[in-house]
């Protein structure tokens, strides 16, 4: 037996998640129709849905057998599926690969615009990047959790704003890593150009970049670090982010003072 599921992460991880539990785990084959799918989460082997309590609680590691993205498929997207996409894509570049966010500074207006060329090198290498850090470390052990870069500030405004249309996941992720080199340059690990560097060209793609891009009110900013809390990644009660160096220099601390996240939180709210 093999699934096959087509369509964006919502299907593909609903339909992987059908296809680890089947018989304790039935052949799939993912084929991604949207630049999220294709970038980030067909490749990997999470599968996971939605529960009341929170975001894929309810999930499993199971790997497809192969992936088939077809780059073509991604011309019929709404602009603002495509960008929410965007926002893995460039969450690449700032995590582990500084040449690519300079080529993705040159390239991505014209990649959102149809270049087919652009769209070609940015999936392909999303997907060697995302590839490479997954065979290393599969089930998140270690490395794997860089590809969270942005996701615990995501994470929390997602929460806020009920998973709806006010937020697209990849939207959340662009905001997310805004925030988290904000907070690194505040902790004095990057310099102060490298969170003006990166909402610059969140902006010149026509991006959701501040908290005020989100429609309607937003609980303040000790409810939002609540929030993040309720995280399924938190570990023993201690929140875990993604902080970095530079752009593409970027690790793993639970070492966050809460009051600096609160005054990052603070003044994104502030500048509503
Ligand atoms: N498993 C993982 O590792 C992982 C990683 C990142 C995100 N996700 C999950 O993926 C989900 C978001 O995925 P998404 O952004 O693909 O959203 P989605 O699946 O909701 O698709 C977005 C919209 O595009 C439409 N669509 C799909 N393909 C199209 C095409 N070729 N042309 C026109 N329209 C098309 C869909 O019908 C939908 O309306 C979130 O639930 C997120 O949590 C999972
Ligand atoms: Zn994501």
């Amino acid at each position: 037996m093999l699934s096959l599921p087509l369509g964006g992460g919502v299907v593909g991880d609903l339909v992987g998640f059908a296809a680890a539990i089947l018989r304790r785990g039935v052949r799939f084959v993912q084929i991604p129709t949207t630049l999220l799918a294709q970038v980030d989460s067909s490749v990997g082997g999470k599968t996971g849905i939605n529960a009341p309590h929170g975001k894929n609680l309810i999930g499993a590691f199971h790997q497809p057998s192969l992936v088939l993205a077809d780059t073509g498929l991604l011309g019929t997207l709404a602009p603002r599926d495509f960008l929410a996409g965007y926002g893995e894509v460039v969450k690449y570049g700032l995590l582990g690969d500084a040449a690519f966010f300079d080529w993705l500074e040159d390239m991505g207006p014209a990649m959102a615009a149809g270049d087919m060329a652009a769209r070609v090198r940015a999936v392909t290498r999303s997907c060697e990047m995302k590839a490479g850090i997954v065979q290393r470390d599969e089930t998140e052990q270690g490395e794997r959790a860089l590809l969270n870069l942005g996701h615990t500030f995501c994470h929390a405004l997602e929460a806020a704003t009920g998973y709806s249309d006010r937020l697209l996941h990849g939207e959340g992720v662009a905001i997310g890593c805004a925030m988290a080199f904000e907070l690194s340059s505040r902790l004095g690990l990057c310099s102060q150009e490298n969170p003006s560097r990166v909402r610059a060209h969140l902006r010149a793609m026509g991006m959701k970049t501040y908290l005020s891009d989100i429609e309607g009110d937003l609980p303040d900013a000790a409810a939002l670090l609540g929030l993040m809390g309720q995280d399924k990644k938190v570990v023993a009660g201690q929140l875990r982010f993604i902080l970095a160096r530079d752009i593409g220099d970027t690790f793993i601390t639970s070492d966050v003072p809460a009051d600096v996240v609160l005054s990052v939180l603070d003044d994104a709210l502030a500048q509503r």
